[in-house]
């Protein structure tokens, strides 16, 4: 369609090689916006006459509204020929020789890119809140249910569960504010760049600016055309999100095996084995852990194909795409998964207290409660491993020790020692952890507050922001059908 200039077509292979047909499926409906609004700011800038710009427009309408049915005999390099040869089919040769006035497909692709990135977030956005929300409800209900607080995967302090989901909490809605940055610098329009250096044409960019709900152009044309740095920003803060959204789900594979018993995962979110009968996998939360390797990988991909590249668009930019949309398919599965599971599992409490009362877990509660009685930290520390070690001697619970024992063991004065000793125990340890952010009820019920309120808000923000970026659009449609029929 474009080889005027060339004597000869690309051989099969090399077609092939180079079409991106595939990854512009994915951009299609955008690609149909960013046409429809390019048409109508020709028409509106006097560059193209009237009758066409009906023609084009209604070819438009009709293929984002009827199905697809272009014409599939012909090759195409990409996505953006096809739309150019499937409207000329529609509008007749001499309104679709108009389509591509004032445009390129480097310019072409970068809006349609924006917009599908700007669809994407939202949707990844209303997923990490919706996820926060289920986190929240389960906090809501375990502020008592005891569990060990693991370093290294060994027991460090007893907590309660509902510690654990408001950490998890935090770690979303740090992810759902790096989408919002990003978001604010994708939300921009390349539209009328041209193929680098702009048009002579007399082009508004301010109108498809207004028709395609952006609330700014990406103004330098060079720019517009060949930066993807929102491309590489999108698929960092899905690899960041998705390494986090692993650890969860690592937390849960392991809480769900045997040894530990945790929580059972629901069955319909379990796998069988297909050998043995007994078996119950957490494979989709295995492949949330496998998937979040690939979203590292695409961002390598992204950010390597944009190293050696010099300025101006290079047909290497067509490789960012792959990368991107399926980074964006894998957040958006995972957080899908994550709220599946956690909202269907069965939480095993009586296991996790069990388990919280086995080892030392209280140590450090014995150690902060001596220096209550003006023993130095340290060698309240020092003392209260001899008197572990002790117990663990004699086979016993740190906490049972008699006083003699103590006073075999350690230092300390030993009714000093067994009155920390019996100060604590592993249920009243975490309500002990008043510090701000600790384990305490107070601290929980403050945690949950604050993160009920900011997700209130923030939920608020995004239906706001959505309908920016979609209602606009709809407002198009009806400019162009009112349009059309005038
Ligand atoms: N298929 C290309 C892409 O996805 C569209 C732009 C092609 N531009 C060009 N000058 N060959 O990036």
């Amino acid at each position: 369609m474009y080889r005027g200039g060339l004597e000869d077509e690309l051989d099969d292979a090399a077609q092939e090689f180079v079409s991106s047909l595939q990854s512009d499926s994915e951009i299609l409906p955008f690609d149909i916006a960013g046409t429809e609004a390019h048409i109508l700011m020709l028409y509106k800038s006097k560059i193209i006459p009237k009758a066409d710009a009906k023609k084009l427009l209604s070819a438009l309408r009709d293929i984002r509204t009827g199905g697809f049915d272009p014409d599939m005999n012909q090759v195409f390099e990409d996505g953006h020929e096809l739309l150019e040869s499937w409207v000329t089919k529609k509008a007749g040769k001499r309104a679709g020789g108009r389509i591509q006035t004032a445009r390129s497909r480097n310019d072409q692709v970068a809006v349609a890119i924006r917009m599908k990135l700007r669809h994407d977030t939202n949707m990844i956005q209303t997923g990490i809140l919706q996820l926060v929300s289920a986190l929240l409800e389960l906090a809501a209900d375990n502020m008592d249910t005891t569990i060990p607080l693991y370093t290294h995967l060994q027991h460090a302090q007893a907590g309660v569960l509902s510690h654990y989901f408001l950490a998890q909490v935090n770690v979303l809605l740090r992810d759902y504010e790096r989408f919002a940055g990003m978001y604010e610098r994708l939300d921009s329009n390349p539209l009328g760049a041209g193929p680098v250096g702009g048009s002579s044409l007399g082009i508004d960019r301010e109108i498809t600016t207004r028709l395609l709900a952006f609330p700014d152009m990406v103004y330098n044309s060079l720019d517009a055309t060949s930066s993807r740095d929102h491309v590489s920003e999108f698929v960092s803060c899905v690899a960041i999100m998705c390494v986090g959204l692993s650890r969860m789900a690592e937390d849960l594979v392991v809480w769900a095996s045997d040894e530990f018993g945790f929580v059972e995962i629901a069955d319909h979110s379990a796998s069988p084995s297909s050998a043995m009968p007994q078996k119950k996998n957490p494979d989709v939360l295995e492949l949330v852990r496998g998937k979040a390797a690939s979203t590292i990988g695409d961002l390598v991909s992204v950010l390597a194909i944009q190293k050696g590249l010099a300025s101006g668009y290079g047909r290497d930019l067509q490789e960012t795409k792959e990368p991107a949309w399926r980074a964006a398919e894998v957040a958006e599965g995972s957080l899908h998964i994550l709220f599946e599971v956690l909202t269907d599992m069965t939480i095993n409490k009586a296991r996790m207290a069990q388990a919280a009362e086995s080892g030392d877990i209280t140590a450090l509660d014995v150690a902060e409660e001596l220096v209550r009685h003006k023993v130095p930290f340290r060698e309240a520390h020092l003392e209260v491993g001899k008197m572990v070690a002790a117990a663990r001697r004699a086979g016993k619970h740190v906490l049972d020790l008699t006083k003699v024992e103590i006073s075999g063991a350690c230092s300390i004065n030993p009714d000093t020692a067994a009155r920390a000793l019996s100060a604590c125990t592993v249920e009243g340890s975490s309500e002990r952890r008043r510090s701000a952010g600790g384990t305490s009820r107070q601290e929980q019920e403050r945690m949950i507050r604050q993160a009920e309120e900011s997700v209130g808000e923030r939920f608020g923000k995004l239906e706001e922001q959505r309908n920016d970026a979609t209602a606009d659009i709809g407002k198009m449609w009806q400019e162009i059908d009112a349009f059309l029929k005038g």
